[in-house]
């Protein structure tokens, strides 16, 4: 059985390391196999959940489909569209909130931590995105989702309404259940301004994550800039508790040297930190660099990006248009 991969990311803006360390380098290895069906979605429909400038949307769009492909994905082998092309998923998104229980959305931490103190001026989109998210996964019988940490909640969501609509339904296996696929070792990169919170595109200061549109000098700067501790690099895996700026940059390094988590801290144990940034710096300049580049040079070519995504939405409508009807045909419309 081919395994079939599906995963989004909102085109926002400022695609960054965190995004590429924890989900879009998975994406590129996963859909280098044959034995992989892989779908990747922009997912502007996720996007709209907070304010978003029309024009600016549209460019973002298409950057992250330069982002897929810079990185690797070939659009030959992969679908890669944007949701709000393919209407089964809003219109999943609807029946599915039927079957989700506010207790279930009640709990997720990634809303409450997005909508901050003042909850009552959130859009009811950023409360019910989880549910978005699994109608999207769920239409194209995916059977693993590559993401990062931050998303593995609304994956158990996703799971917990697949197997109610089936047991209330008594549709056996109509949803397939997926699985996560989250990186074991680090999963989660940290803002280098603050070692306990998330790398992010919504942080107010730049300097607090690497774009994969920065050039060279700004990695440096911000390298050089990103906050470590007095202490020497640890010399096991143990003394890097209540050190997170020190484990967030060793991850970074053992992430995109393909190392170990183990055999990093080997690597620079017992040295002082101007050695660990000098070398991030030099991996992170080789690795981002040509994706830099690349997506500078695809975004001059708009309609190459825009025939990517009416292709791709073809492709996937013609699987979420037939799910969808199957679906109504199980709810009794
Ligand atoms: P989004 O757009 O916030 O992020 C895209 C992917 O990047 C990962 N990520 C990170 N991984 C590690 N460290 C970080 N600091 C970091 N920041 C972001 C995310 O985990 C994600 O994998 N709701 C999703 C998009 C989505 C989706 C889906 C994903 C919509 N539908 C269906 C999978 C399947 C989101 O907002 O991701």
């Amino acid at each position: 059985m081919k395994k079939k991969i599906f995963s989004g990311v909102q085109p926002t803006g400022n695609l960054h390391l965190g995004n590429y360390l924890g989900a879009i380098k998975n994406f590129v290895s996963l859909s280098n196999d044959n034995e992989n069906e892989c779908i990747f979605c922009v997912v502007d429909l996720h996007a709209i959940t907070v304010t978003q400038d029309p024009a600016i949307l549209r460019e973002n769009i298409r950057e992250t489909v330069a982002t897929f492909i810079a990185s690797g994905i070939d659009p030959k082998k992969s679908i890669i569209f944007n949701q709000s092309q393919v209407v089964a998923h809003a219109e999943a998104a609807w029946i599915l909130s039927c079957t989700a229980k506010m207790g279930w959305l009640n709990r997720m931490t990634q809303f409450k931590e997005k909508a901050g103190k003042d909850k009552e001026k959130a859009s009811v989109g950023l409360y019910s995105y989880p549910i978005l998210m699994a109608a999207d996964i769920l239409l194209y019988d995916s059977t693993h989702v590559p993401v990062g940490n931050d998303q593995k909640q609304h994956l158990e969501l996703c799971r917990d309404i697949a197997q109610k609509f089936n047991n209330d339904f008594k549709v056996d296996d109509f949803f397939k259940i997926p699985e996560p696929l989250i990186q074991k070792e680090f999963s989660r990169i940290m803002s280098l301004k603050d070692g306990s919170k998330k790398m992010s595109k919504s942080d107010l200061s730049d300097l607090s994550r690497i774009n994969l549109t920065d050039e060279k000098d700004e990695i440096l700067n911000k390298i050089k800039k990103a906050k470590t501790d007095s202490l020497s690099i640890p010399t096991n895996i143990k003394e890097f508790v209540d050190r997170p700026e020190a484990r967030n940059l060793i991850g970074i390094y053992s992430s995109l040297a393909s190392m170990t988590f183990e055999d990093t801290i080997q690597k620079f144990s017992g040295k002082n930190f101007s050695e660990l940034k000098e070398n991030l710096s030099q991996i992170l300049i080789d690795n981002l660099n040509p994706i830099s580049n690349e997506i500078k040079k695809l975004l001059k070519e708009k309609s190459y990006l825009d025939k990517i995504l009416e292709d791709g939405c073809q492709k996937a409508d013609n699987i979420a248009s037939k799910k969808i009807k199957k679906i109504h045909d199980i709810v009794g419309f």
